[in-house]
């Protein structure tokens, strides 16, 4: 089996090559090759340089930070060089010397939790020991990952120890990209990904063996999952379940996946020295940047990893990090900073695990992804700041919102742990040692807990698993009852469900999307409403994010660019306009240059339009365009949209329609000069203000017509003179009449 999985090196190299011709030959903007990829082809053809920056935009190089050039100038020297050594690699891990039994103990159990220090070689070995086993000829081994990142680098590790390119054996899934083949035996995926194959087959078919890694991360999908794949097992004795964790929920796991075993991989852990800072830090990013250059100055050699929240926050502390050294002149060692996000390309992604060059030290500035789900050898020294993007579910906006919060204690245990892989290391908290005890949760609340589930609810009933109440469905924790009715309202209020709760056709064609309940239903709305060409562009452009560059030092030009695009009907219409443009422009990398856009969010976007048009095209959904009839446009926006209805305030800016929370037009939109009476958002941002982001102009009849379930027209002779004004009024809730809560909040 083995000798069948692994190619010569020679052979492989060859592929490559050729490979490469093909795929240059077919898209000459892609970069193929890993050295090649620092400088983007365009630069060529245009004479000021041009480069891949570390967010994956094409920028100038002189628009560009001077810490990032660092990082982009030098490329990688990963690849061939080491493959002679990956066999030694492979066999030093710990999990290395527990192989037969790891096998035996599948074997034996339907079920088997697996734990095990990070590191130890549980996501990129287990998948492959099982293939060596003989498990892919009874079906794929399925491998899901919290992240994409995690999933799309761990793909690539192990298709570099197998000999093969990513695609063949070894294969991804995340949305929007399906990075498999026929010959595809390990297939790493999100755990969403694995989601929506469920949706089409329960019984899991294709695989013989499923691993859901990183289950203690306990996303919201992995939770489900968790439910499915226990009755699943039902059906198919013959199917292997493990469920991997790095830390102690192993019990927890255990208990309800009937009593199965727990299997223990000894760890290869060094002590950790933690310390605490005397009093709490008001400005932890400031601390955490003082504290990178103490290490750096007065500690021995080892790297370090710095936990960070997001990726302005890391851009920024990389920016000051730079200067910082750069002033103390040539006779400090070289640091060689390294951000790592989630919207990385891959060829930065590689770049992390790198070992700094002899007499300089890495800092890796990393988001939650380092906590667990990458592993970065050669770390020394942690700082831990005790902070972290969390999505929670906000009742104000009627959506999730990502919001930096206090991580669990579990979390920073699991952060310290990073610093004992390679040698004793060291850990610093920027927080005070009473923090950590007092102010911090044992371990995270389950996102089931505090996110939204509209999709979930509705990907639930599309399996036909219509009762997720207390004693339905078997969740591992269940999410809170008023969570639960807040999604089944608005599913109802979309008529994806109806007055039984049960899925209507429109609910059931909703779900073969992997999209969030309102843009399934504006995309779908869209072909009643002959206008699906255009919707689908502006679904695909909402999803692909950032599509407008804006320098600092170049703001005003760029602002000037984005103003030619806008059209006075709204934002949405604004970015269709964009892509059209660009069409019209054979899809051109330098056109998308010169007009401030990035590029690579463009090729995302044609690419997701793509995939939407394929669900499309296998369910008959007809695909027409309004042409320049932009009500139609408009209206099915507001079909999906309603429920971010905001009226012009007499006063100062908008009200929401439902819970009268005051809002802008964000300054970058198109209609904050002409501010209409009435509009529908895509999203509210919180920064100064609470802005919408992407809003379109609407007519108020349209959402009495769009939305009856939602809206109706106020009754003139109970109307107080202001509700006179407004005319429109959030309709009772039908759907849960008993649910006084809702109520008095709409009244009151
Ligand atoms: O899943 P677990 O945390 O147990 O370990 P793993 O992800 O399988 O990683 C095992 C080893 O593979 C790590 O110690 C890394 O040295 C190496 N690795 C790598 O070099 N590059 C990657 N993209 C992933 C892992
Ligand atoms: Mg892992």
């Amino acid at each position: 089996q083995r000798a069948a999985m692994t190619q010569g090196a020679l052979a492989k190299e060859r592929r490559e090559m050729k490979e490469t011709q093909k795929r240059a030959a077919m898209d000459e903007d892609v970069p193929e090759n890993l050295n090649q990829a620092w400088l983007d082809p365009m630069a060529a053809q245009d004479d000021r340089k041009l480069v891949a920056d570390v967010r994956g935009q094409n920028v100038l190089a002189e628009d560009m930070p001077e810490w990032k050039k660092q990082s982009v100038g030098k490329a990688p020297q990963f690849g061939f060089a080491q493959k002679g050594s990956i066999l030694e690699q492979r066999q030093s891990l710990p999990i290395f010397k527990l192989r037969e039994e790891l096998i035996k103990a599948v074997n034996e159990n339907q079920i088997l939790v697996v734990i095990g220090e990070t590191g130890s070689g549980k996501t990129t070995q287990m998948t492959q020991y099982l293939a060596e086993s003989g498990y892919t000829t009874k079906g794929r081994i399925g491998c899901t990952q919290p992240r994409r990142v995690a999933a799309m680098s761990v793909a690539k590790r192990v298709a570099d120890e197998v000999g093969c390119l990513v695609g063949e054996e070894v294969g991804y899934a995340i949305r929007f990209e399906d990075c498999t083949s026929e010959d595809t035996v390990i297939k790493y995926m999100t755990d969403g990904m694995l989601l929506r194959e469920a949706l089409l087959d329960d019984k899991m078919s294709q695989y013989s063996v499923i691993m859901l890694d990183e289950a203690h991360e306990r996303t919201i999908h992995t939770d489900v999952l968790f439910g499915l794949l226990k009755k699943c097992c039902a059906k198919r004795k013959d199917l292997r379940i493990i469920v991997t964790s790095a830390t102690l929920d192993a019990e927890k796991f255990s208990t309800y996946f009937f009593e199965c075993p727990i299997f223990t991989i000894p760890g290869r852990t060094f002590p950790v020295e933690v310390m605490y800072t005397k009093a709490p830090e008001s400005d932890y990013l400031d601390a955490a940047l003082i504290t990178v250059m103490q290490i750096h100055l007065t500690e021995p050699e080892g790297d370090i990893l710095l936990f960070l929240t997001g990726q302005e926050e890391i851009d920024t502390g990389c920016g000051i990090l730079f200067e910082r050294v750069k002033a103390l002149g040539p006779s400090v060692p070289d640091l060689h900073i390294l951000p790592v996000y989630s919207s990385l390309p891959s060829e930065m992604q590689t770049k992390i695990f790198e070992p700094a060059p002899p007499g300089s030290r890495k800092c890796v500035v990393a988001t939650n992804i380092a906590e667990a789900s990458l592993t970065i050898d050669g770390i020394y020294y942690v700082i831990d700041p005790g902070f972290a993007k969390q999505k929670v579910y906000n009742p104000k906006v009627g959506m999730d919102s990502l919001i930096v919060a206090p991580i669990s204690q579990a979390s920073a245990r699991q952060r310290a742990g990073r610093a004992g892989r390679t040698g004793p290391g060291k850990c610093f908290r920027l927080y005070t040692e009473a923090a950590f005890k007092n102010e911090m949760l044992p371990t995270s609340v389950p996102e089931i807990q505090r996110t939204n589930l509209g999709m979930t609810c509705l990907t639930l009933k599309a399996m036909g698993i219509n009762d997720l109440g207390p004693g339905g469905f078997d969740f591992m924790d269940p999410p809170p009852a008023q969570t639960l009715v807040t999604a089944l309202e608005q599913l109802y209020n979309l008529n994806a469900l109806d007055e039984e709760g049960l899925l209507t056709r429109l609910g059931r064609k909703m779900a073969e999307f992997p999209l969030e309940p309102p843009m399934s239903k504006m995309l779908i709305a869209s072909v009643d409403l002959g206008c699906a060409e255009e919707i689908l562009t502006i679904v695909a452009m909402l999803s692909a994010q950032n599509i407008f560059y804006r320098p600092k030092e170049k703001q005003g030009p760029a602002d000037q660019k984005k103003a030619k695009f806008f059209q006075p009907e709204g934002d949405h219409l604004t970015l269709l306009t964009v892509y059209e443009a660009w069409k019209a422009n054979n899809f051109s990398s330098p056109w998308c240059f010169e007009n401030y856009l990035q590029a690579r969010s463009l090729r995302r976007a044609q690419d997701v339009r793509k995939q939407l048009l394929t669900i499309m095209d296998r369910y008959r959904l007809e695909v027409t365009s309004a042409g320049r009839n932009f009500n139609r446009i408009r209206r099915a926006i507001t079909s999906g949209f309603f429920f971010h209805a905001a009226k012009k305030d007499p006063q100062e800016g908008f009200k929401t329609l439902v819970e009268n929370t005051p809002t802008y037009i964000h300054p970058s939109s198109s209609l904050f000069q002409r501010q209409p009476d009435w509009v529908v958002y895509h999203e509210l941002v919180l920064t100064s203000k609470e802005y919408m982001r992407e809003c379109v102009a609407i007519d108020p009849k349209w959402l009495v017509e769009l939305a009856p379930r939602f809206f109706k027209q106020a009754d003139a002779r109970i109307m107080s003179k202001r509700k006179r004004m407004e005319k429109l009024e959030p309709l009772f809730d039908r759907f849960n009449e008993k649910d006084a809560w809702r109520l008095s909040k709409r009244r009151g």
